[in-house]
């Protein structure tokens, strides 16, 4: 249930710390999963619970995470980081006229999901309370705030595991890190936090303290999802949420219709999209938007970006950056098809094949050993083992045309510009530097002509 049509959601997003265990020169909320920035998927989750205005704190690196993220957003400079209550602070100016509710998270809680966020919305609104905190029950978040509740079972203040006595340590209800707040709430309170504590900062979390000393009504929720607020602090929780996200991915591919053989070792993007009944063998990894069509093959070891492969087509031990496969085309084992490479419908690029802006047309063959490069293979053109096509002379890329059902002898090397008629043939070894004729056989370096070919009869194919 998102919150009644009249009540008025907004969010303020942490981003501005430097993240120093990640020991990066990059800012942490900026680090990548799964190909995108670990904010994005905090914005993600807020927009799934619709909130009307967001407030990002920037502060480390603060250009570099304002143009990542867009104009869609309200920024708040916090240019000295002197912990989160004072990152909220700072934010408020932006939200000066607006009244409702206050979504407060951390940019460095990527796991969490709208599902979780709605948990909090809605204990909100059912409390009436001023400020509503997501709390778990763990064993395992030893460092994280712990949630100290009165005789009455209220909530009275949030103690980071550093300022913990031994009594308050020893409580297992933890402070995942995010809030919803009264806008008001936030006003009257959040400029009386101090910063007496083991870091000397100024806390968010001592708005549980003050507000519920002068009687304001603060409630806690706690949800069973843990996993969705693991933070990000180091490069190996960094890997965690990897995994989680892409475990997320693949599970949804698995609802879809689309087989996994192994899903730890097949990682796919957000974007990605794949048809029913395609198969994924291990060590497989799609991303960039990738779009592949039903009852495909994909894998093992393969790697495709930013491609569009239509149905029951077979990719095996390949890369494939911004190229497409037609249907039932069959590509490798340990193929390279590279931007522009088109190829058509039943063709086959065989082992140790590299492609570059070429379009191999329905059926033809490039089966082992070859470069092909700015070039056009006809349909059912065969190209034998080692053909080249030297695209380049050392200045400029040239382009090589290859009629449909021609020959090529193995080891040919076509010079570019050149082009091979319909039906012609080249025999081996050739060095094909001047343009063929239609249903004629070249030999030799450089390669000349040596007969015309009987075009076979439609009964008795070549
Ligand atoms: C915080 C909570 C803790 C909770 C834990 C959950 C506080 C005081 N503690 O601790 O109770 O269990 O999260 O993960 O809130 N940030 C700023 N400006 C600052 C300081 C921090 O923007 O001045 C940002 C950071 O970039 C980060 C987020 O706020 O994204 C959280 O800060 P962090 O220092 O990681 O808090 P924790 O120690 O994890
Ligand atoms: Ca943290």
């Amino acid at each position: 249930m998102t919150p009644p049509a009249q009540t008025r959601l907004a969010s303020i997003v942490l981003a501005a710390g430097k993240g120093t265990r990640m020991k990066s020169e990059q800012a942490k909320v900026l680090h990548p999963l799964l190909g995108r920035p670990m904010l994005f998927y905090v914005l993600d989750a807020l927009q799934e619970v619709r909130v009307d205005r967001t407030v990002l704190v920037v502060g480390h690196d603060a250009a570099k995470v304002r143009e990542t993220c867009g104009p869609a957003h309200r920024y708040a400079e916090q240019a000295v980081q002197r912990g989160t209550g004072h990152a909220v602070l700072m934010a408020m100016p932006e939200l000066e006229d607006f009244q409702g509710q206050v979504l407060i998270l951390y940019g460095d809680m990527p796991l969490l999901t709208g599902a979780v966020l709605r948990e909090l919305l809605e204990a909100h609104h059912r409390s009436g309370d001023d400020l509503t905190v997501l709390t778990a029950e763990s064993d395992d978040l030893r460092d994280f705030g712990r949630i100290v509740r009165g005789a009455d079972g209220r909530v009275e203040q949030i103690v980071e595991a550093r300022d913990c006595t031994p009594e308050q340590y020893a409580v297992r209800e933890v402070n995942l890190g995010a809030y919803c707040a009264e806008a008001s709430f936030l006003r009257d309170f959040l400029p009386r936090i101090g910063s007496d504590n083991a870091q000397g900062e100024i806390y968010l979390t001592d708005l549980v303290a003050l507000g519920s000393a002068a009687g304001r009504p603060v409630g806690a929720i706690s949800t069973r999802d843990v996993e969705s607020s693991l933070g990000v602090n180091s490069r190996a929780d960094l890997a965690r949420a990897g995994a989680v996200l892409n475990r997320r991915m693949v599970h949804q591919l698995m609802l879809e219709g689309v087989t996994v053989m192994d899903p730890s070792s097949t990682w796919v993007e957000p974007g990605v999209q794949v048809g029913r009944d395609t198969e994924i063998l291990p060590g497989t990894m799609l991303s960039g938007g990738t779009v592949v069509g039903s009852g495909c093959i994909l894998g093992p070891h393969t790697r495709i970006v930013a491609s569009q492969v239509g149905d029951r087509a077979t990719i095996q031990n390949s890369v494939l950056l911004q190229a497409r496969v037609r249907d039932g085309a069959t590509i490798g084992p340990f193929a390279y098809l590279r931007p522009g490479a088109d190829i058509g419908e039943g063709a086959k690029v065989g082992d140790f094949v590299e492609i570059k802006n070429s379009v191999v047309e329905a059926g033809a063959k490039v089966p082992h050993l070859s470069y092909v490069g700015d070039a056009t293979v006809g349909a059912k053109a065969n190209l034998g083992c080692g053909t080249i096509t030297c695209n380049y002379d050392g200045k400029a890329k040239h382009r090589t045309v290859i009629g449909e059902r021609a020959f090529i002898g193995s080891n040919t090397s076509l010079v570019a510009p050149v082009t091979i008629g319909a039906g012609a043939a080249t025999g081996a070894g050739s060095v094909v530097t001047k343009d063929v004729p239609a249903d004629t056989l070249v030999v030799g370096v450089p390669a000349r002509q040596v007969r015309h070919l009987e075009r076979p009869t439609p009964a008795e194919p070549r």
